[in-house]
């Protein structure tokens, strides 16, 4: 059950990142297969980075590579169920206590639907349920239709890290109505922690504050200049807007992805205040 802001939790924060223990975060946007995309090229480098989950307090990870757009006619479903598969066993005879699951960071495309009924893309955890979408960085398309269009099958879009578009961090109210649409955001973690610059930075405390986005997931690509970085955000998280804000974003909303149930958003952040009239303060 959701806590209230007057949860005995919300003013339990430490007073010190040191204070916090390890939780069993869930990350819903990753690129761990190694080969498919712009994530790890070798089956180390996959190894490493999902070692770098684990000690990031990542249990559960689901693999995003990208499907459609520049890898058009390739990473298709099928593919990436196998990848995964591999992978999970390779994480098991390496002693990696990390569990992978299918899915596609999925850049927005006007045969998704048809994609998803030939099985051709993929949903979060292979569940049918919830897709990522991924905007081209460099122009705007209001995608209403489409998550309209997917609405009518039963699938709820996703929509990844819009705080990092440069049209949707500065003008956000466009995002309210995909949000009324049945549309979720995720915001990146490090994005959280200024890693992609102070308007990404911005927006994604504004899309958190205001109750719109809830779900944090890492994008994580390497650990070089893509590291996971969920510690860090639920530390941040917990620190300015309390620690039942911080779990529900990094790990209650994560697993319902999983288990494909319904997202709880955190419209209780600011007091009487429903989602459709908090508008993030850069509007
Ligand atoms: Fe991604």
């Amino acid at each position: 059950m959701m806590c209230s802001v007057n949860n005995k939790l919300v003013g339990a924060e430490p007073p010190q990142a040191e204070g916090f223990s390890c939780q069993q975060y869930v990350d819903i946007h990753c690129h761990c297969l190694y080969g498919v995309d712009d994530g790890p090229a070798t089956k180390a480098e996959a190894l490493a980075l999902c070692r770098g989950l684990v000690d990031d307090c990542v249990s559960e990870v689901v693999a995003t590579p990208h499907q459609l757009g520049r890898f058009s006619g390739c990473n298709e479903a099928a593919q990436i169920r196998e990848a995964v598969f591999t992978l999970n066993e390779e994480l098991k005879s390496s002693d990696i206590p990390l569990t992978v699951r299918p899915g596609g960071d999925v850049r927005v495309d006007e045969r998704i639907c048809h994609l998803l009924e030939t099985d051709k893309v993929l949903t979060l955890a292979d569940g049918g349920r919830y897709i990522l979408l991924e905007l081209p960085h460099e122009v705007f398309i209001d995608i209403e239709p489409l998550i309209v269009e997917l609405s009518s099958l039963g699938v709820q879009a996703v929509i990844s890290h819009p705080e990092r578009h440069p049209v949707l961090a500065k003008q956000p109210k466009v995002l309210g109505k995909w949000l009324a649409q049945s549309a979720h955001l995720q915001i990146t973690s490090a994005s959280l922690l200024g890693e992609f610059g102070l308007m990404a930075q911005r927006a994604a405390w504004d899309f958190l504050s205001s109750g719109w986005a809830c779900l944090v997931a890492t994008d994580s690509h390497n650990l070089d200049t893509r590291r996971p970085r969920m510690k860090a955000a639920f530390q941040r998280i917990s620190i300015k807007l309390g620690q039942a804000v911080a779990r529900q974003v990094c790990i209650e909303n994560p697993l319902r992805i999983i288990k494909q149930e319904n997202l709880q958003t955190a419209h209780f952040i600011k007091k009487g205040k429903h989602i459709d009239e908090a508008v993030p303060t850069n509007s």
